[in-house]
């Protein structure tokens, strides 16, 4: 747990962010800067439930471990500040710099209160740094962009260099009609109107915190395509908020998504597996980029949770917390371009294992369950597990298991398998499908949209299953198929369930496993 005196809590994220004390959700002004990540995060500051809308703010060096510095950009009588993104404005066309320092400029939602002459509207407002993000100044002319919407919101700002020159372009949503508005300036203070994204593939819910960025296709610069990254909710593809992404260009006016399959306001639910989801758990929603990331690379975080129960989820004085970052890139797989997504490992060069890892080589799978010893079992472990199913009808692993699975010392040997707490992952060999099942991960009852089984179709390449699992306090986030396809979920055990098991029924292969924390 974070080793912050009386912050020791259940459920308290040892490798995901959370803030020390308080309500959060979406993060906010992702931006890299003088070699500090900066997260900024939708936050109340006065409660535990969403309200007061502020910018929360965060730094790391890493991207793995955070520390919270002071509340970024206060609400007021007349403003809640909703979701935004943040850019270092280089060449000063802001204006905000000074002494040849390039200030970091904040572009966000002002949400104005009954109290305000704009009662009702949403519109898009700046703040300015010059201390490096230390402190922020309110822009006196806000708003900048106000279209007299009340559901006009989450401005993602990013610099274009293109054929039609160079300038800042704003992506940001027309909530209600499930569109994405672009814009474009030449000092973030005044914009004009480029085109209109939308509503296409998912449109059930509402639109938000959209995001637009071009990546190299199978790592080769001179073959780019621009990816859009829109959230919604509900009509996520697991239920409630989820974040669908679309594959084009953009020529400096106008996206072109070359993945639309259904269009118009008309939720077409028997189309959702054929969109694409940045995720298809439950919780990784408003996923958007950080600005300003040296060599190109594409690093998103999400909010852990969903709008169906985030106000209802277990807490003690805080509550939520971020997804691990993920790296993004784009590959071919059977001739069409697809997000693979790979998450800053806790364990990895920057941060580091406290215990040398557990691990089995290549043997046949016991049927039904097979626990791992204590030494492999936790509540916060990094799992890389290889599985050539073969023949077997199911192979997987059982995770966040209650005490009575037991798990005898030195090997894989109980095969029973007792009913209880427990988080399953599951894969499917003749529907090919994975499957992460809740229902019996212990608190469930705190929401009745809560228990849940999250399913993606994912094919074995060369007969094998690689997963990757990153199991924390409350969270479960993982990456089949090296980031093909990601399911994350919050879990709440109840009880003391920290047990791992190998689960197969009708043979399989284990491939290799290696658990560590
Ligand atoms: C998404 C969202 C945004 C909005 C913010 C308010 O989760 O609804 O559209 O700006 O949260 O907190």
């Amino acid at each position: 747990m974070k080793s912050i005196t009386g912050l020791d809590v259940p459920y308290r994220p040892e490798w995901h962010y959370s803030a020390e004390r308080n309500w959060l959700n979406d993060p906010n002004g992702l931006v890299y800067s003088n070699g500090t990540y900066h997260l900024f995060y939708q936050h109340n500051p006065h409660g535990n439930d969403w309200g007061n809308m502020s910018w929360g703010h965060a730094t790391s060096e890493n991207l793995l471990q955070w520390e919270e510095g002071p509340v970024a950009i206060l609400c007021d009588e007349q403003e809640s500040i909703f979701s935004g993104s943040a850019v270092v404005d280089h060449h000063n066309t802001s204006g905000f710099g000074i002494g040849g320092v390039p200030p970091l400029v904040a572009i966000y939602t002002s949400a104005y209160s009954p109290e305000s002459p704009l009662a009702g509207r949403q519109a898009q407002s700046l703040a300015y740094s010059t201390d490096d993000g230390d402190t922020w100044t309110k822009y006196a002319g806000n708003p900048v962009l106000d279209r007299a919407s009340s559901d006009f919101r989450d401005p993602k700002v990013f610099w274009h260099e293109g054929d039609a020159g160079c300038y800042w372009v704003m992506v940001a949503v027309e909530a209600l009609n499930r569109e994405v508005v672009l814009y474009r300036s030449e000092d973030l203070k005044s914009w004009e109107y480029l085109s209109t994204f939308g509503p296409a593939n998912a449109t059930e819910g509402l639109w938000e915190c959209p995001d637009l960025f071009e990546l190299p296709l199978d790592g080769d610069a001179s073959d780019t395509r621009w990816v859009m990254v829109v959230s919604l909710s509900p009509g996520g593809i697991a239920g409630g908020s989820g974040s669908q992404y679309f594959i084009g260009t953009f020529d400096g006016v106008t996206f072109r998504s070359e993945t639309t399959v259904t269009e118009g306001m008309q939720p077409d639910n028997s189309r959702m597996t054929d969109y694409r989801w940045l995720d298809w758990g439950r919780d990784y929603y408003a996923a958007v980029s950080f600005s300003n990331v040296p060599d190109g690379r594409r690093l998103m975080i999400g909010w852990m949770s969903n709008w169906q129960y985030a106000g209802s989820t277990p807490s003690d004085g805080w509550r939520s917390a971020m997804s691990l970052a993920r790296e993004v890139r784009l590959i071919s797989r059977g001739g069409r371009p697809v997000l693979v997504q790979e998450a800053m490992d806790p364990l990895g060069q920057q941060g580091g294992q406290s215990t040398a890892p557990f691990t089995l080589d290549r043997q046949p799978l016991a049927e039904g369950v097979a626990w791992l010893p204590a030494d492999a079992s936790g509540d916060v472990l990094r799992i890389d597990a290889e599985f050539e199913p073969g023949a077997a009808a199911t192979v997987g692993l059982v995770l966040r298991a209650g005490s009575e699975a037991g798990g005898a010392p030195g090997g894989a040997s109980g095969h029973e398998d007792p009913a209880g707490l427990r988080t399953v992952l599951a894969y499917e060999c003749i529907s090919g499908e994975l499957s992460l099942d809740r229902t019996q991960s212990g608190n469930v009852g705190f929401h009745e949209t809560f228990p849940s089984v999250e399913r993606v179709a994912v094919p074995l390449e060369d007969g094998r299953l690689r997963l990757r699992i990153f199991l924390d306090r409350c969270s479960v986030e993982v990456f089949a198929q090296d980031g093909l396809a990601t399911i994350t979920d919050l879990i709440f055990p109840d009880q003391p369930g920290n047990a791992v098991g190998l689960l197969a029924e009708g043979g399989g292969t284990l491939v290799s496993l290696a658990v560590v924390r």
